[in-house]
């Protein structure tokens, strides 16, 4: 195969990423818009801002993205944008550019699928995880654990039944009254809580099978905070134990799911993706189980555990190296099964 250079677009949501990815070379530079502020005082995302800001900013960062690589526009052979799943404006205005700029460079263009994108992240760093493997994908909109036997072949062994892990976390800064996005304020608020003066519960544990459940914990959480103000103790200890209680129990019941996936499928090797899986208690008890295994775990670094573009160009980069890529009667879908 001759050497390849992708151009990957993510705007699934409200981060606006750029990435150029080679065969050869690995991620030669990537470019990131967050636009958390933007959507912080709504308390969540609107997506016609989301849209608004992505078309404002993709073509600079295509640009800066370039510049940083020290490329040009001549030297990339293929792009890759995010199809689906997301909010279809903001997909769509990252799909429109991709679809463009292929056009006028006569390039292909292959529409990726976003958690395919965060599923194939840890490929980006110097220790890749060998196929086959168990992924835990844990995001704003997913939790799910797949069993991957290589690009493209994936097996969805556990899924949630209600809310995904992230959304659990966002839900519960909420209403401890904390800032969006909420994992990362849940989880630095944990740092200063008391492990032992909640114990909530481990939900879906004891029943078999590799499915999870989150809005009990979240309930939980809500009556448990509630409790607190009626007995006047609504205070930031309280607020900090609290999250340091949510924090275990979904920790403990991925590790506890994880462990049953490889028993189940005889594997060894556990790959851990998605804005979730920047939580430092996850990676603490998930590290800690595959030690006890004498197993293997990868994990993106930090700034590709959230989204990214260049996990999207990763992504891009094996699908059309493997001949895919769409015409010009492209579709986003804001739906759409892994
Ligand atoms: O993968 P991602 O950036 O977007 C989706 O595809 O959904 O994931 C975002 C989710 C949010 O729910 C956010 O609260 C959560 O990941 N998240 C975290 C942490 N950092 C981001 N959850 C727990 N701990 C964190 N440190
Ligand atoms: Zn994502």
């Amino acid at each position: 195969n001759a050497p390849s250079l992708t151009l990957g677009i993510e705007t699934s949501c409200d981060e606006t990423g750029i990435a150029l990815y080679h065969s050869e070379k690995g991620l030669l530079a990537h470019s990131l818009y967050s636009q958390v502020k933007l959507h912080a005082e709504y308390g969540g995302v609107v997506p016609e801002l989301a849209s608004r800001d992505h078309v404002r900013k993709i073509l600079p960062l295509v640009r800066e993205t370039l510049d940083k690589a020290q490329t040009q526009p001549s030297d990339i052979t293929g792009i890759a944008y995010t199809r689906g799943p997301g909010l279809m404006g903001a997909l769509l205005s990252g799909a429109a550019v991709a679809r463009s700029l292929a056009f006028a460079w006569q390039l292909p263009a292959v529409g990726v699928h976003h958690m395919e994108g965060h599923l194939l992240a840890p490929m980006l760093e110097d220790t890749q995880p060998e196929f086959p493997f168990i992924c835990l994908l844990v995001s704003g909109g997913h939790s799910m654990i797949i069993r991957v036997d290589g690009i493209g072949r994936y097996r969805l062994l556990g899924d949630t039944l209600d809310d995904a892990a992230g959304e659990a976390f966002d839900k519960t800064a909420k209403m401890l009254g904390l800032g969006y996005p909420g994992g990362p304020e849940v989880s630095k608020r944990a740092l200063q809580g008391v492990s032992d003066r909640y114990k909530f519960p481990r939900p879906m544990v004891d029943r078999p099978g590799l499915d999870m459940s989150f809005s009990g914990l979240k309930t939980y959480t809500l009556n448990t905070w509630l409790k607190a103000k009626d007995e006047n103790d609504a205070t930031e200890q309280t607020q900090a134990d609290i999250c340091r209680a949510f924090e275990m129990a979904v920790a403990d019941t991925l590790r506890i799911k994880c462990k049953r996936a490889l028993e189940q499928e005889g594997l060894n090797r556990l790959v851990v993706s998605g804005g979730v899986s920047a939580n430092r208690e996850i990676r603490e008890q998930l590290t800690a189980l595959m030690d006890k295994r004498r197993g293997e775990v990868f994990f993106p670094r930090l700034e590709f555990c959230t989204d990214n573009g260049a996990m999207i160009a990763y992504a891009g980069s094996k699908r059309l190296a493997a001949g895919q890529s769409d015409d010009l009667n492209f579709a986003c879908q804001p739906r759409w099964d892994l």
